[in-house]
């Protein structure tokens, strides 16, 4: 990479690799985007072509309308032309004395289709939803592809959720099926899946629960309901036909958290996210058939949707998929899972990037790191030490770093450089992606000059693969993105500036979501947990920054019930389990305060804003709103008592 004030630039040799090497991209995006979509639309396989590109009337878009295709004659059936036998999917599994999985396209293509039948015959059919809550196993990718064979909609939930989060998304989507395993291995431990599952599925619609056998750990069994995947699968064929799918109609919810308790369901598409999904991979990542391409992301999150599995199959390459965590059992097994591969391309988070840097050094020392060729970030602001220790000591300075802003309702990338034209600046995404258009505002809709913060706003005609919807919940959609600056413009919830050259550095979200280790929670669920505790009177989390993690929650509880004889320590163990049982081990306070009173306005609105800064020692700011100031004092006390570093 060619350094030039403050900015880097590819070499001409990277240039020359590079799918896209002239910035007049942006410019022919620029002048007509929904051209530009529809070019990119023409490259995919559509049993049915399109007879509009972009409908719009406000809030709602479409794309593609009229168009017909399926995800998976994309993924597998068009691959299996020229790359039948091309390696499809390695699979690292966390224990490193077992043996990788392969798959080639072939290999993946048959299961596939065998599950695709099996689901089938367990009478699910077109826009039925499934639920899937897998680890990291081959068997992930097919239970998402099988889904789309035969037009369910599919919806993963994160392995590490609790129960009760499974059960609450299961509850929204009245799935009927859920494909679950027996256990799975985390930092050496095996976790019983299984049951975690058979609790979630209390009080819900499910009726059947397909179990793969991974850890072979003993797990309890109903034989009425519960199926093993291998049984169900060993006899079918391994054709299915393909669902054409309408380009509008559903492929898949995900749930993520929104400024309010409840998760809500994010619904996307066939037609628009499977364009967007391909080429903002191939684009981004620059992906070339010989490419070994390595996404850290669960599938339980949207970066794992698109860049964990259907963009790499989309694209034809050869993709990794982890069990572990990539520390365990030493600190350093993610270099050497690049070195086993020869990994091309390695994408991860900066709370990874952080912790590695923290524990490795000089880690190209002692690891074979060459093979890389782009580096890229995702899911909160990488600082700018984080960004130059991954540049220099990952990408041994010659590889470009992609940090790619989007969501989980955005499908895909929208802002970050491309490799082959930069340029790149740490702690600064961007530029937005060709035929995307961002503006800064500020409160008043207003087009913000370089250099001042405001609101990060999306412009018609938006993304292919944005969202449509919030499942069961239109009122919620329009809400969340479509009331602040009137139905016509996707509101992000970030803040976020641009640099003179309109690079775009995002500030952070304007909500009460919170990012912790790139995972990303809303301070109202982990407070909704909280107060399901017999004791707890009322309580606020707050987000503080991290050195790894980003931002990690703090809990201010008040607690009027408590006995008098009952240690306080105990009923702060019992708030950090209620969480964890609530919501999963991501979400755990990093410190819990129990205090007299909350600091209020007088009509009773709790100010978290001065929760935070009492915490981090920053300037408290105008307190004549408070209704009860005495509060400010009490809980500094309470700060000083209790070790904050904790
Ligand atoms: O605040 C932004 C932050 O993550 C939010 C979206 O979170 P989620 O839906 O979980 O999706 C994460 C993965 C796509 C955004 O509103 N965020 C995401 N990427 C970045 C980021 N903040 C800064 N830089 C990024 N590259």
């Amino acid at each position: 990479m060619i350094k030039k004030g403050g900015y880097y630039y590819p070499t001409k040799e990277f240039k020359k690799r590079a799918w896209i090497n002239k910035s007049s991209v942006y410019k022919e995006a620029k002048k007509n985007p929904v051209l530009f979509w529809e070019k990119l639309a023409k490259e995919i396989f559509w049993r049915k072509k399109w007879k509009k590109v972009f409908s719009h009337r406000p809030p709602y878009f479409k794309w593609f309308s009229g168009g017909k295709l399926n995800i998976t004659e994309n993924c597998l059936d068009k691959n299996l032309e020229e790359r039948k036998n091309k390696v499809a999917l390695i699979w690292e599994p966390e224990p490193v004395e077992e043996r990788e999985r392969v798959l080639t396209y072939y290999d993946l293509y048959r299961q596939v289709n065998k599950f695709a039948n099996a689901l089938k015959k367990l009478g699910v059919k077109k826009r039925d939803r499934v639920g899937i809550y897998l680890p990291m196993i081959p068997e992930a990718i097919i239970s998402m592809l099988a889904c789309a064979r035969i037009g369910a909609v599919h919806t993963v939930v994160f392995s590490a959720f609790s129960p009760t989060a499974l059960r609450i998304r299961l509850q929204d989507t009245q799935a009927k099926i859920l494909i679950t395993a027996d256990g799975y291995y985390r930092r050496g431990q095996i976790i019983n899946l299984k049951q975690n599952a058979d609790k979630g599925i209390k009080e819900t619609k499910v009726r059947k629960l397909i179990v793969v056998q991974r850890a072979g750990n003993e797990i309890s069994w109903k034989a009425n309901k519960d199926v093993w995947y291998e049984d169900l699968v060993k006899n079918e064929k391994d054709f299915c036909p393909a669902e054409v799918m309408d380009s509008e109609e559903l492929l898949f919810v995900l749930y993520t958290s929104g400024s309010t308790g409840r998760p809500k369901g994010t619904t996307h598409v066939c037609g628009g996210y499977s364009v967007q999904a391909k080429f903002t991979g191939k684009w981004i990542f620059d992906l070339h058939e010989d490419d070994i391409f390595w996404s850290m992301a669960d599938i339980g999150w949207i970066t794992g949707h698109t860049y964990t599995c259907y963009s790499p199959l989309l694209n034809g390459i050869t993709f990794i998929i982890f069990e572990g965590a990539p520390d365990w059992p030493t600190p350093d097994r993610w270099a050497q899972i690049i070195e086993k591969y020869g990994v091309t391309t390695f994408y991860t988070a900066p709370t990874a990037i952080r912790m590695f840097a923290k524990y490795n050094g000089k880690i190209a020392k002692k690891y074979k790191l060459d093979s890389l060729q782009i580096l890229g970030s995702v899911g909160e602001p990488i600082d700018e030490s984080a960004w130059q220790w991954y540049f220099r000591e990952v990408g041994e300075k010659k590889c470009p770093i992609v940090d790619t802003w989007w969501q989980t309702e955005t499908g895909g990338i929208l802002i970050t450089s491309l490799p082959g034209i930069g340029p790149f600046k740490p702690a600064f995404t961007g530029l937005p992606f060709p035929g995307i258009k961002f503006d800064i505002f500020n409160g008043e809709g207003e087009s913000l000059s370089p250099r001042k913060v405001g609101d990060l706003v999306l412009l018609p005609p938006f993304a292919p693969g944005l969202l449509r919807g919030v499942y069961k919940n239109p009122k919620k959609y329009l809400k969340t993105y479509w009331s602040q600056y009137g139905r016509k413009i996707y509101f992000t919830s970030d803040a976020a500036f641009k640099d003179k050259k309109g690079l775009i550095r995002i500030v952070g979200r304007v909500d009460d979501v919170i990012k912790v280790a790139g995972h990303r929670l809303t301070t109202g669920e982990l407070e909704a947990a909280i107060n399901l505790h017999p004791n707890v009177t009322e309580c606020a989390v707050v987000g503080i920054p991290d050195k790894i993690k980003g931002e990690v929650p703090v809990a201010f509880v008040v607690s009027k019930k408590l006995p008098e004889a009952r240690p306080l320590a105990i009923l702060k163990k019992e708030i950090v389990d209620q969480v964890k049982k609530e919501i999963g081990p991501i979400a755990l306070p990093k410190k819990v305060f129990i205090v007299k009173d909350l600091p209020k306005t007088r009509s009773g609105k709790i100010m978290r804003r001065i929760l935070k800064r009492l915490f981090t020692g920053e300037k408290l700011g105008d307190l004549s709103t408070l209704a009860n100031p005495g509060t400010v004092k009490e809980i500094k006390k309470c700060l000083k008592v209790g070790d904050k570093r904790s």
